[in-house]
């Protein structure tokens, strides 16, 4: 089956892509990169032409409150216009567990958007919410930095390997829609500040991270369970340990090195 995977070069499409091809599927990428851009409409009629399923793991290059909301508005209305043109008969969004508890974020408020534009959308749909990457606590920790400290609040938090994200929307996008929101999660849950200091520890990274109940996450406050997905949760294989143990170290930054 033909699926479009539009992000299809990111960290979470490349590994989607391959999952598909490796299953015997025709996957292709789409992205600015291989031609197809999904705010300007480049590109898209042709990638979408005899697919079978759209996979949206696309992104916004800028979090900046009004970027990433115009991102999302605007480049899932294209894309799902393109879709029913193209006579798509599945969608599949990947989302945020918790986006639609944290209205004081830019980023969840846009991730909230683009739902609302998926459910309104005649197309048959999945939408995965996932929690936190592990592949993305380098960027929560140098948010959070203050000298040489990381201020996480230490509400609780139940992360992901990006892998394990891929499988799962691997797994729905060939089933049928489920024209409703599925939650995916790692198989532990953290304290949040504890996840921080695991990982920073692990790369012998000299930050102190201290959990500050008052610490704002990408400027928004947390509630306790704000982040972490409901009991129904489909839960991923890797554990936090193992994937530390498997993954390279990022480049420590000059000022700190
Ligand atoms: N980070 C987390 O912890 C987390 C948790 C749950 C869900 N999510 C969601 O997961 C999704 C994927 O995240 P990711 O980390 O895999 O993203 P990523 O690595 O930043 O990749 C983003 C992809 O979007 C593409 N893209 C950017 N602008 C585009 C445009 N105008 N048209 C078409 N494609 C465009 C990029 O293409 P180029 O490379 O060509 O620019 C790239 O392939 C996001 O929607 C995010 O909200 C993230």
């Amino acid at each position: 089956m033909k699926v479009a995977i539009i992000g299809g070069t990111g960290l979470i499409g490349s590994k989607v892509v391959a999952r598909l091809r490796g299953d015997g599927h025709q996957a292709v990428p789409a992205s600015p990169d291989t031609g197809v851009n999904t705010l300007t409409g480049e590109g898209l009629a042709q990638v979408l032409t005899g697919a079978a399923v759209v996979i949206d793991v696309s992104n916004s290059p800028s979090f900046e409150d009004a970027a990433v909301l115009k991102f999302f508005r605007t480049s899932t209305g294209n894309l799902l216009a393109a879709e029913a043109e193209a006579g798509v008969g599945h969608h599949v969004a990947l989302s945020i567990v918790g986006c639609d508890r944290v209205p004081e974020s830019g980023y969840l408020r846009a991730k909230v958007a683009q739902e609302k534009l998926i459910r309104n959308s005649p197309i048959p749909c999945s939408i995965v919410r996932a929690t936190q990457f592990f592949e993305f606590l380098q960027r929560i920790a140098d948010e959070a930095t203050d000298g040489n400290k990381v201020r996480i609040p230490p509400v609780l938090f139940q992360p992901i390997a990006a892998a394990d994200v891929a499988d799962a929307v691997c797994r729905i996008a060939v089933g049928a829609p489920l024209n409703g929101i599925v939650e995916v999660a790692g198989p532990q849950q953290f304290r949040f500040d504890e996840f921080v200091r695991l990982g920073l520890s692990a790369r012998h990274d000299p930050r102190e991270v201290v959990a500050d109940p008052r610490a704002r996450y990408f400027g928004a406050e947390l509630g306790e369970r704000a982040l972490v997905p409901d009991e129904n949760a489909r839960l991923g294989e890797i554990h936090f340990e193992d994937w530390l143990g498997q993954s390279p170290a990022p480049a420590v930054p000059a000022a700190r090195a």
